[in-house]
């Protein structure tokens, strides 16, 4: 297989909450991560990795793998410790920093303004139920764009908005409704056309795009009915997140499922318009699984209300695919499932991707000689870098791959346990340790592929 363009930006991830530590150093606010309650035995995100500490070392190391790309999050409250008003000069000196690191390193910074961190002000004021949100979005980007903007080529807007909206907590626990979750996505989507509609007026040279997770949903059989569940599944899991900032409207097949379940958004005067006015340049997306879906016809009179495990009756019901092996964690493993989903992707929008996170979660340990040997995450890397870049071979304009993540740091919901880094850091769950930051046998690989330009 021949080797990808020689600008292709070979880049790594992190976000913000999850990296940084310094939860409430140097002004800044809490987000919602540093308020929500975890699970026990599960490390809380005041220190994480330390990145706020170590980022200077951590971007050296970056520079030794060959990175030409370090994909990050800005917290929003680091900039606005109540998420609007008053800027902390403290964290836009931080990212100065970070950024004018890797830029001396020879390293783009890829910037991502929002990954799952709402402040937690804004979400006490009704988060993203509240109209507010979006103009305190925008006014937050704002400060991005003029502060930045001189230096960010990439912008991204929402990380991973359909896994918020569809993975809700809040709606699965019974504390919000479906309906209220689509107006909040609803809400999300206006921000983010706003957004883009903005950087688009201030005349940057960069671009902007959204970035959701996206992964096309196999049909279980070929029966028909389980055709139709897996077009009903990839219209409200992954086109109703990008039909809008690539077309400027709702994927209709998308909408009428949410008529159906009778949880679609109420549109404010003006809001079709807005979402019509904020088409993305890119689409960045991070993927790390298929999904197989089969019609679902249950008892006569259930609710069309969607379940933990992504089904809604009537539609379509989530299986597993006996053709795939899973990870440690249970989340199933397919490669070429990512070229399918390059493909799709590429057809439907004739945009330039960037995949923005790809990787595998668990649980490493320090061998005795010093180094972790991680052949698990060497495969699993091997396998999605050989199928992407048969995927750019066959025609699909892919500008950049980001592994999830440069270094460890803290899971979303599984702490410590899960790491997914390419650098290991002495942490663990309960003992902070002395954080020391240790090259992992996929770190010396992933330099490999970079160096001979993925092959
Ligand atoms: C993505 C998120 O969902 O997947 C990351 O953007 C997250 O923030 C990653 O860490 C892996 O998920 P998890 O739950 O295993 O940490």
């Amino acid at each position: 297989m021949g080797k990808v363009p020689s600008d292709f930006l070979w880049g790594s991830a992190t976000s913000a909450y999850q990296v940084e530590g310094a939860s409430l150093t140097d002004g800044k606010g809490p987000s919602v991560q540093d308020t929500k309650k975890l699970p026990a035995n599960t490390t809380d995100f005041k220190v994480a990795s330390d990145h706020y500490h170590h980022f200077k070392e951590d971007i050296a190391l970056f520079q030794e793998l060959g990175l030409k790309a370090y994909r990050f999050s800005i917290a929003w409250s680091r900039i606005l410790p109540t998420g609007q008003g008053e800027v902390n000069p403290a964290g836009l000196a931080f990212y100065d920093e970070l950024i004018n690191a890797c830029i001396q390193a020879g390293i783009e910074p890829i910037v991502t303004m929002y990954h799952f961190d709402l402040p937690d002000a804004l979400e006490q004021a009704g988060g993203w139920a509240n109209r507010a949100t979006i103009d305190a979005f925008v006014a937050y980007c704002q400060i991005l764009f003029d502060h930045f903007g001189d230096r960010v080529q990439y912008w991204l807007t929402i990380n991973e908005q359909n896994m918020m909206v569809l993975a809700n907590e809040s709606v699965l626990s019974g504390r919000k409704s479906v309906q209220q979750s689509f107006q909040e996505n609803h809400h999300m989507l206006l921000a983010q056309a706003k957004v883009i509609k903005l950087y688009h007026e201030l005349d940057y040279a960069g671009k902007i795009g959204p970035a959701p997770n996206i992964a096309y949903a196999y049909p279980a059989s070929s029966a028909p009915e389980d055709i139709l569940a897996a077009q009903w599944f990839n219209s409200i899991r992954n086109w109703l997140f990008l039909d809008v900032p690539v077309y400027g409207r709702y994927d209709p097949q998308a909408m009428s499922l949410l008529q159906a379940m009778q949880v679609a958004p109420e549109f404010a005067s003006g809001d079709a318009e807005i979402l019509a006015a904020g088409i993305c340049d890119i689409i960045a997306f991070n993927y790390y699984n298929s999904n197989t879906v089969a019609a679902n016809m249950p008892e006569k009179g259930q609710a069309q209300t969607p379940t933990a495990d992504f089904s809604v009756p009537y539609f379509f019901k989530s299986v597993s695919n006996p053709h795939l092996a899973k990870t440690e964690f249970g989340w199933e493993i397919d490669p070429i499932g990512f070229r399918i989903t390059l493909h799709e992707l590429y057809n439907r929008y004739h945009k330039p991707l960037l995949i923005t996170e790809n990787g595998i979660g668990g649980r490493d340990e320090l061998a005795a000689d010093g180094k972790i040997h991680d052949d698990y995450r060497i495969q699993y890397l091997s396998a999605h870098i050989q199928e992407m870049t048969q995927a750019i071979h066959e025609g699909v304009d892919v500008i950049g791959y980001c592994s999830w993540s440069a270094l460890d740091v803290v899971s979303t919901h599984e702490g410590m346990r899960k790491r997914y880094g390419l650098i290991y850091v002495n942490r663990t769950d309960t003992e902070l340790r002395d954080l020391k930051r240790y090259p992992k046998d996929s770190f010396y690989w992933y330099q490999g592929v970079i160096r001979n330009g993925g092959v």
